[in-house]
């Protein structure tokens, strides 16, 4: 009987390790015949270890387990997915699992990470001509996953046209936003589909090499990483002809240092030039001069993770998905005080409060949702007016709010709003490259002005000195570090004033 135990991160730090040397303990102990495959997670965290035995009538889950429950779990007859408190039949037909659509995350958690795939985009990019492939992915919509939803397309033809001695694709995987986990996920759970998207990137802008930027916070995804990169070498789909038959393609891994920064891309081009992790102006575009001053192309796991099902598929498949120029899927990451939290693909338009309370069952701790922060530290607080909004990134901004990399972190009715945004502005101070003005000596006295409106000492002036210091920021930083703080800030002053204790609407 097979069964699969997630060795994905989260699930081995809710002790998937222990439960998968139990099972294998007692099936030694007992005399029966188990083979535990240690598959990427199916993303439904809370459930986490999810085990899944592998029965006539499909493969039924069981969770959370325990090291302890496993003596129990056989006794009821797990080999035959036999009934027990912890099962909860086929994972495909829970009710969470069920309404997603993945596309990206088809294959993850399925199977052992490393288990041969068949290369099907990439098969289907080299039988077209470069210009083609670029085609697809504009035709597509697919738009940039990392947060600013620049069209992916246009990024590529940017750079198949630069002229250039040597090009390179660059894949930003220093995954650093609050609540967010799923460049993570998919590097640990299915490895070659971001290798795939990579390499029909090479093929479109005409680069023979690769780097991906990991961020070293990701032990296991680096080591799945780099044990897929070395058997697709093996198996000759990289090297010196891409699946045997195409151009020279090779990609290196590149481990950060922990400086939230580097995830900015021309921070990351510093980073692996060997430099320190500081933002540089833009232009030139790293389009056009990126990395060793080669036009590069540089985009987020889930980006490049979206191109395989595109070329494999056609882009009117990935088209069809999504509502108003969000096309295709998110893989939406729900975190901090939710019920069901985890990674749940789907396609733009649904609603905040959908995913929130329909998906992500509420609070954990069962108290009233207050805030929801959407698109990592540098998201705004969403107000529960705006719960019913398609997310959607344009009538996101509209509203002034980002989708950015997909990350909700929920909180309940004890969140205090102003101790929220002054760790925004901590975070900032902290993470800040120091390049710039308004964010490097902006976010310090932002966390000092906070301060002095909650104590406070003269709040009212105190409101009106950080808001115009949010101005400055918003309007005078050089990236989205100290350009975005103001976001989350802002819309905690404005939407839950009396956490700042303001009463009186004149104050704020
Ligand atoms: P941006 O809007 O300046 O650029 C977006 C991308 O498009 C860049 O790669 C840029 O080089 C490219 N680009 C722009 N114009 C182009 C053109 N004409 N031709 C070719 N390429 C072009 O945004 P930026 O500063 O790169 O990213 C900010 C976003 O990053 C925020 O919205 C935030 O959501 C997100 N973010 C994501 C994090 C994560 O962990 N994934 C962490 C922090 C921020
Ligand atoms: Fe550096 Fe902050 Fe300026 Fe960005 S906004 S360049 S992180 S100092």
């Amino acid at each position: 009987t097979v069964i699969y135990v997630p060795r994905d991160a989260a699930a081995l730090a809710a002790g998937a390790d222990a439960v998968a040397a139990a099972i294998e303990a007692h099936a030694v102990a007992h005399d029966q015949r188990v083979r535990i495959v240690r598959n990427g997670s199916r993303g439904l965290l809370w459930l986490e270890p999810l085990v899944e035995v592998e029965t006539p009538a499909g493969r039924i889950a069981y969770g959370p387990v325990t090291p302890e429950d496993v003596p129990a779990l056989f006794g009821a007859g797990l080999l035959r997915g036999g009934a027990h408190a912890l099962r909860h039949g086929p994972v495909d037909q829970l009710p969470a699992f069920a309404r997603q659509q993945r596309l990206t995350f088809a294959r993850c958690g399925l199977d052992d990470p490393l288990a041969p795939v068949y290369w099907a985009g990439l098969r289907n990019a080299l039988a077209l001509p470069p210009a083609d492939i670029v085609q697809q992915v504009l035709d597509s919509g697919l738009r940039g996953r990392g947060g600013a939803a620049f069209p992916a397309g246009i990024k590529w033809r940017t750079v198949a046209a630069a002229p250039g001695p040597r090009k390179y694709v660059v894949c930003n995987a220093d995954e650093g936003d609050s609540g967010t986990f799923a460049d993570r996920m998919l590097m640990e759970g299915d490895p070659y589909l971001l290798i795939e998207g990579m390499a029909i990137a090479a093929l479109a802008v005409g680069a023979d090499k690769g780097f991906v930027y990991i961020r070293s916070e990701y032990p296991h995804a680096i080591a799945t990483f780099e044990a897929a990169l070395q058997a697709a070498r093996e198996a000759g789909v990289l090297g010196a002809r891409l699946l045997g038959t195409g151009p020279a393609f090779d990609i290196e891994v590149r481990v950060g240092g922990g400086s939230y920064v580097c995830g900015e891309e021309t921070a990351m081009l510093e980073s692996l030039e060997g430099r320190r992790g500081i933002v540089r102006a833009k232009p030139p575009l790293p389009a056009i001069s990126g990395l060793f001053g080669r036009p590069t192309v540089i985009n987020n796991v889930l980006s490049f993770a979206a191109v395989p099902t595109i070329l494999e598929h056609g882009p009117a498949f990935y088209r069809d998905f999504g509502t108003g120029r969000s096309r295709g899927t998110l893989p939406f990451q729900l975190a901090g005080n939710i019920k069901h939290g985890g990674l749940y693909e789907l396609p733009f338009g649904l609603t905040l409060r959908e995913l929130v309370f329909d998906i992500g069952g509420g609070t954990a701790s069962g108290r009233p949702v207050k805030a929801v922060q959407v698109g990592g530290p540098l998201g705004a607080y969403v107000p529960e007016a705006e719960w019913d909004l398609p997310l959607d990134y344009d009538a996101y901004t509209a509203k002034g709010l980002v989708l950015g990399h997909g990350g909700i972190v929920v909180h309940d009715d004890t969140a205090d709003m102003s101790q929220l945004a002054r760790f925004a502005m901590e975070f900032c101070a902290v993470e800040s490259c120091g390049k710039c003005t308004p964010c490097r000596i902006g976010s310090t006295r932002g966390v000092e002005v906070i301060d002095k409106i909650t104590l406070n000492h003269n709040r009212p002036q105190q409101v009106r000195l950080l808001r115009e210091l949010c101005d400055t920021m918003l309007h005078g930083s050089l990236c989205a570090m100290g350009g975005m703080t103001p976001y989350p800030v802002l819309s905690a002053l404005n939407h839950y004033p009396q956490d700042f204790g303001l009463l009186d609407e004149e104050e704020r």
